[in-house]
């Protein structure tokens, strides 16, 4: 088969949560370039509309709804809505997501004693499940029926490395509440497969994008990460769309329930 066949997503109904940034934004643009018609979500509205007009100006199809993923009524007054106006959906990518603060490490390997697992809040660990967790859980849930009646779609999770490794310069509040949203990949993936519904996770590194504050595009905090790294480098939103692009596709037809790992090597250890 050709690669236009083989990746081929023109016209798939593609949902986005928290596209408004980031990796989010990486893959609208990858899925929009390719020909997908977008429903994107995220909880900033101003940064959606921006996101959303520079889309459309380069020719995308994109409806956009602001709504956070903790609140299950605009959460399903927003899938409602999109497969009232496309009579369907074919993609998911369950994006949004927020950082815990930083590690119980610093970059030059001191103790942190505000991230220290004694001084963890109680409400940032709450937020952390709420988006992480509970956001991706939802999600799934609302789609799920659409998907059921419409054999052949795929939900694709964005998850994290930390699935497969500690961390010590990542709370250990985010680290618990993307390692049980790895579980629920796996989880749905098995019950969803009798449906033709693939659910598979694209699990990166660290990525430059504005999540904690944007911290990681400040080169001194990470300065830390790229000596650890094997490549040397963080990852853009760009490194994620082949990823993207292939659980999206027709590429990967017969794969579900995996993590895709995009790290520069990052978990294999450290080299030089
Ligand atoms: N940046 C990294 O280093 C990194 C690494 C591994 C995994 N991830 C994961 O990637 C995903 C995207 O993060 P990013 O780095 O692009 O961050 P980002 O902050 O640049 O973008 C996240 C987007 O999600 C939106 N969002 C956050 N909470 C939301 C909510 N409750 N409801 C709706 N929208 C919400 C934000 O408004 C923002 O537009 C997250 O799931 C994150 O855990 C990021």
């Amino acid at each position: 088969m050709k690669i236009s066949q083989l990746f081929d997503v023109t016209g798939r109904r593609t949902l986005i949560t928290g596209a408004a940034s980031g990796i989010g934004r990486g893959i609208a643009e990858a899925m929009a370039a390719n020909g997908a018609r977008l429903t994107l979500i995220d909880q900033d509205g101003e940064a959606l509309a921006a996101v959303a007009e520079l889309l459309r100006q380069d020719g995308a199809t994109v409806r956009t709804t602001v709504a956070d993923v903790t609140d299950s009524v605009a959460l399903r007054t927003a899938i409602d809505a999109m497969i009232a106006a496309e009579g369907g959906i074919d993609v998911v990518f369950a994006n949004a997501g927020v950082s815990a603060g930083p590690g119980f490490l610093t970059g030059d390997g001191q103790r942190n004693p505000s991230a220290s697992l004694e001084n963890l809040s109680f409400d940032t660990f709450e937020r952390a499940v709420a988006v992480n967790l509970g956001g991706t859980l939802r999600t799934i849930q609302l789609v799920t029926p659409a998907l059921k009646r419409n054999p052949g779609g795929r939900i694709i999770v964005t998850t994290t490395v930390a699935l497969h490794k500690t961390e010590t310069m990542v709370s250990t509040l985010y680290v618990i509440s993307k390692a049980a949203q790895g579980q629920l990949v796996r989880q749905a993936a098995l019950e969803l497969a009798a449906h033709n519904i693939q659910v598979n996770g694209i699990a990166p590194g660290p990525v430059i994008t504005n999540i904690g504050g944007g911290r990681l595009q400040d080169p001194a905090a990470r300065a830390p990460f790229e000596r650890f790294i094997p490549m040397h480098r963080l990852a853009t939103p760009q490194d994620l769309q082949g990823a993207a692009l292939f659980l999206a596709s027709p590429a990967s037809s017969y794969v579900t329930g995996i993590q895709i790992t995009v790290d520069g090597g990052g978990s294999l250890g450290t080299a030089d």
